[in-house]
């Protein structure tokens, strides 16, 4: 399947694994963009160090191309920025704020620049800073969201710039990604399937929490103080939103989340821990490798696009 984004960043299927806090590590990226898709490294907070060795490994194992996510509000940035230039990686995206002072530096190092935005402002602020695409993600997605539904944001931001749109938030399968195409989207990045991958190192306890998820087991935390994150429904988020809703400040909840998504991942306590996962769970039941994936949902787009004309008379 072509579009402008398989053509811009030279992929087979237009398929792109979030780059997702310690989840989104060599392995992941490597399998999914082995595979045909894009892979992405998560940096998050990890110092630049990590983010070096991350990107060696997977030229190890792959030589697809793939890509490392930058969040930008990590104090380690502007080393990852430049690690991300010194190893010819392909493609960036970038989470939590603004990549304009970055843009020069990757242009000039070749790499394809894709911003993750929730706003049709944030899209055409990015597009006239020089933006290649932009992943626009629905609040249906794991970890930080904004305000607006995939369904809602993707075809306003698809009206709003000129550059390709990714969809992201709330797919899953062949069916999401049909459906993100038809909102005029050229491909779709997703998160919380990859979660549950094979070769995904997160702690089983994680990956079974996924997988035995309801349409209406996430939580969001983190409304009143301007960070909302949407995570799996626990012991933690039951306490943060009482104390939420008691009128707790921004720095006593962050107190109770600092290290979360860590403590679920890499420790597998599910109970403290913050299980960031988007609400399209209830939909993944099945651990399987990422060419599993990949390949059953380009078969059932394929099928759905042959098909349609034949269900909607
Ligand atoms: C556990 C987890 C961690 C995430 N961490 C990041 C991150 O560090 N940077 C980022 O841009 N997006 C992050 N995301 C968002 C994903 O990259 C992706 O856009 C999102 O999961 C798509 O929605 P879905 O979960 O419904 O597939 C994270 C998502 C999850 C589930």
């Amino acid at each position: 399947m072509e579009t402008r984004i398989t053509a811009l960043l030279n992929i087979e299927y237009p398929i792109i694994q979030g780059g997702m806090a310690w989840v989104a590590d060599y392995h992941l990226a490597a399998a999914v963009s082995a595979a045909g898709g894009l892979g992405l490294i998560g940096a998050a907070s990890a110092p630049a160090s990590w983010v070096r060795e991350q990107i060696r490994r997977v030229k190890e194992l792959t030589d697809k191309p793939f890509g490392v996510n930058i969040m930008l509000l990590s104090p380690y940035a502007e080393e990852v920025a430049a690690v991300v230039a010194e190893e010819g990686v392909s493609v960036v995206t970038t989470g939590a704020g603004n990549p304009e002072k970055y843009m020069e530096q990757w242009k000039a190092a070749g790499i394809r620049v894709i911003p993750v935005v929730a706003s049709v402002a944030l899209a055409k602020r990015m597009e006239r800073s020089g933006a290649d695409a932009v992943v626009a993600e629905g609040c249906e997605s794991g970890g930080h969201i904004g305000e607006t539904t995939t369904m809602s944001l993707v075809p306003q931001v698809v009206d709003a710039v000129n550059i390709p749109v990714i969809a992201a938030g709330g797919i899953g399968d062949g069916r999401g990604i049909a459906a993100a195409l038809m909102l005029g989207a050229e491909a779709v990045q997703m998160g919380t399937r990859f979660i549950v991958a094979k070769e995904s190192n997160v702690h089983e306890n994680y990956k079974h929490r996924v997988l035995a998820a309801k349409d209406i087991d996430t939580q969001v935390t983190g409304r009143s103080v301007g960070h909302p994150i949407r995570s799996l429904r626990n012991q933690m988020t039951r306490k943060y939103l009482k104390l939420e809703a008691e009128g707790a400040s921004f720095e006593e909840l962050e107190l109770m989340t600092l290290g979360g998504l860590r403590k679920a991942v890499v420790e597998g306590d599910v109970m403290g821990g913050s299980v960031m996962s988007g609400q399209i769970a209830g939909l993944v039941t099945r651990e399987q490798t990422c060419a599993e994936m990949i390949r059953e949902m380009m078969d059932q787009v394929n099928m759905l696009f042959a098909k349609a004309q034949e269900r909607i008379k």
